[in-house]
């Protein structure tokens, strides 16, 4: 950290990355504490979700708030929508000091950038907190359908995933199908439980893990087709597919994987950027997160344009071109699908010649 270097050089990730714009916002009535990154508007307003979390300190609530604002406008930018990326932290114990007062606090932050910055739900915040911040925002998506919003975003976020892992499925095995092939489903909560759906339907087999016994229950209740495992990410299975906690895809799961394609939900599925090449070495095609992802992103930027949802389900099912795409030019060009992806967002936001 380089305390003397002023305001743009004071973190790396300011200096790296270039955001355009940076908030740092306090309210000695509520407690509140927040920062508001704005990595980039090229393609549209800058939207991304509030994480509420209890940083350690305010230097890590930055690094993180500017990291994933970052990756905001590479998922906006790969996903095809008008929109930039950015991001907001709370910092604090949403268990604790999450109140009313401070939710209003933070959304009278987020209209004063007159809607340069879209707020939406992250860890920490839900769709009643941002029914709350509608109240005194107009800048805000992923409320509930009672408030005006399009709602929860699992359903999409899984219709995207079903496509990518079709589009993976095309690359590996030739056909963009997932029928008659084993699909490991690891974490069944709102995606991977939608996701199964899909899968079933499209005749996979599927066998499941969660670390949450109640979870796995309904699955099979619902589902008594669905095998239950300890572990599915070194299962003999076809596709593996992370719908839990991120940071899965290390070195030593890289080379245990027997899956020959890995296509989830979870964010941030690589340990470190480096397995994408450990994988590659081994023949498994992996399909970017933020990009096999984006069917949430989707829909709050149909909610934006009041698209109808027929609509926006198209949109979502255009992840499957995409990722055809991006896998095609990573094969092409001898890359990772992880840099190709980074490419196909980069050439949308160098096609547009403004800044802000
Ligand atoms: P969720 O919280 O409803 O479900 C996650 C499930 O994973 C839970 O059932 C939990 O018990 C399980 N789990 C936690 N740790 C586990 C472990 N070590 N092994 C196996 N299972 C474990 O979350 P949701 O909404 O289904 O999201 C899943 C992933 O997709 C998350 O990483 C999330 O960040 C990501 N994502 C979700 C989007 C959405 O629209 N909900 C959009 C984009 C990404």
């Amino acid at each position: 950290m380089h305390t003397d270097a002023g305001v743009f050089g004071r973190s790396e990730e300011l200096s790296a990355r270039r955001h355009e714009q940076v908030m740092f916002c306090e309210d000695d009535k509520t407690g509140l504490k927040a920062i508001i990154a704005i990595h980039s508007t090229t393609l549209g307003p800058a939207l991304g979700g509030t994480r509420f979390y209890p940083y350690a300190d305010e230097f890590a609530a930055l690094q993180d708030v500017l990291r994933l604002s970052w990756g905001m406008t590479y998922k906006a930018a790969a996903a095809g929508v008008n929109l930039g990326g950015g991001k907001a932290v709370i910092i604090g114990d949403p268990a604790v000091h999450k109140t009313p007062d401070l939710l209003a606090a933070y959304a009278r932050f987020v209209e004063t950038l007159g809607g340069r910055y879209i707020t939406a739900g992250d860890v920490g915040t839900n769709t009643d907190d941002l029914d709350l911040i509608g109240q005194h925002t107009r800048y805000v998506t992923g409320r509930s359908r009672a408030a005006g919003g399009s709602g929860d975003s699992a359903r999409l976020t899984a219709l995207g995933v079903f496509h990518s892992m079709r589009a993976g499925a095309e690359s590996v095995w030739g056909t963009a199908s997932l029928a008659n092939r084993t699909v490991g489903v690891e974490g069944v909560g709102k995606v991977g439980r939608e996701l199964i759906e899909l899968l079933l339907a499209d005749g996979a087999e599927v066998c499941v893990t969660d670390v949450d016994e109640a979870a796995l229950q309904r699955v099979s209740a619902d589902h008594p087709s669905v095998r239950l495992l300890s572990t599915v990410a070194t299962a003999p299975v076809d596709v593996y597919a992370p719908c839990a906690l991120g940071g899965t895809l290390t070195a030593s799961s890289a080379e245990a994987i027997e899956a020959k394609l890995v296509c989830g939900a979870a964010n941030n599925q690589l340990a470190t950027p480096e397995i994408e090449f450990a994988l590659n070495e081994r023949g498994i095609t992996w399909v970017p997160d933020f990009v096999a992802n984006a069917g949430g992103l989707i829909q709050v930027e149909g909610e934006l344009r009041q698209a109808t949802p027929e609509a926006v389900e198209d949109d979502v099912r255009g992840i499957f071109d995409r990722c055809r795409e991006i896998i095609a030019s990573a094969r092409a060009e001898g890359i990772g699908t992880g840099a190709a992806a980074n490419r196909f967002a980069e050439r949308r936001l160098d096609a547009i010649p403004r800044s802000i």
